[in-house]
């Protein structure tokens, strides 16, 4: 029979405490990790703020789109709790895009059409496959549907603790990260150079400069809005139905507080009657 000896866990687990926090020293020299930033949708009663997300997509539309798939249908988009497009901008949108047709017509011709809500958002056109990506830029952009949940790194001591917690852990990684990224081109003379790129080189050209994408509602037209922008646009493509999980999390949790109440009168009721 197997025993677990608490006393030699307790300092296996200490001494991992303490490697991480050396780690995270260590690390902070030459590679730092993205900083924390501060999100709507962050802690546990956070949501997306969907005037942020539109303007996310936007960035996506404009700028990130051109090397960047994103694998989601159009219709996504006018979920509530997302950017929340009406229906007519949505099928507008879906509209201008032509899309390939899943079965070939009567000729067996494979053909485009105008998309619908229905349609997943094509791929660049000017990369049709990750092959042709990857033959321009020497690595193929990664699809971004996941990419706000694909990347994770070790926060060191004491986060790595809370991090093993389910409903304890730190959600915003991927946004930080993503900001981080976009906002990293500290070499001007260098456009692939990052300073939160593993490695620093990053195949990825400086994708975004101040004033490239007009905002209309007064938000400062600079990389450092359209990349918390375009992070929260894309942790919520990653993540599209947080708003409402969190909702039914807290309502959970106030019929469990309810109930706990009730229970502990009952309990008294009974016990003043027995005697
Ligand atoms: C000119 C093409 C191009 C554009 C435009 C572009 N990207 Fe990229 N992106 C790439 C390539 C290529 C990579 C792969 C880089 C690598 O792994 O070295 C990449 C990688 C990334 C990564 C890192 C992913 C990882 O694997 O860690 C992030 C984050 C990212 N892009 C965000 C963005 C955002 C946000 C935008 C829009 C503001 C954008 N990109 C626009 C080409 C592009």
């Amino acid at each position: 029979m197997i025993r677990f000896d608490t006393k030699a866990l307790a300092a296996a687990a200490f001494a991992l405490a303490l490697a991480g926090g050396s780690a995270l020293a260590q690390e902070t020299a030459e590679q730092p990790k993205p900083p924390r930033e501060s999100w709507s949708f962050g802690g546990t009663f956070g949501t997306y703020d969907k005037a942020q997300l539109q303007r996310g997509f936007q960035v996506y539309k404009e700028v990130c789109s051109n090397c960047h798939a994103l694998s989601i249908p159009f219709r996504t988009l006018g979920q509530p709790g997302g950017p929340q497009f009406s229906e007519d901008q949505v099928k507008a949108l879906a509209a201008s895009y032509q899309v390939t047709n899943e079965e070939p017509n009567d000729k067996g011709e494979i053909f485009k059409r105008p998309g619908t809500p229905a349609d997943i958002i094509p791929r660049p056109e000017a990369y049709p496959n990750d092959q042709a990506a990857a033959a321009a830029f020497g690595k193929a952009p990664p699809d971004m549907n996941l990419l706000a949940k694909a990347r994770k790194w070790e926060r060191g001591f004491p986060w790595f603790v809370f991090d093993a917690l389910p409903g304890l852990q730190y959600q915003e990684m991927g946004a930080d990260y993503i900001h981080a990224i976009v906002t990293g081109y500290t070499h001007p003379d260098d456009p692939q150079w990052n300073l939160y790129y593993p490695g620093h080189k990053i195949a990825m050209p400086q994708p975004i400069t101040d004033g490239a994408v007009e905002y209309t509602d007064g938000t400062p037209k600079t990389v450092d809005s359209y990349s918390r922008d375009v992070a929260a646009f894309l942790s919520w493509a990653a993540e599209p139905n947080l708003n409402e999980r969190r909702r039914i999390g807290l309502g959970a949790m106030i019929f469990l507080f309810v109930l706990a109440g009730l229970l502990y009168a009952t309990k008294k009721k009974v016990w003043e009657s027995a005697h």
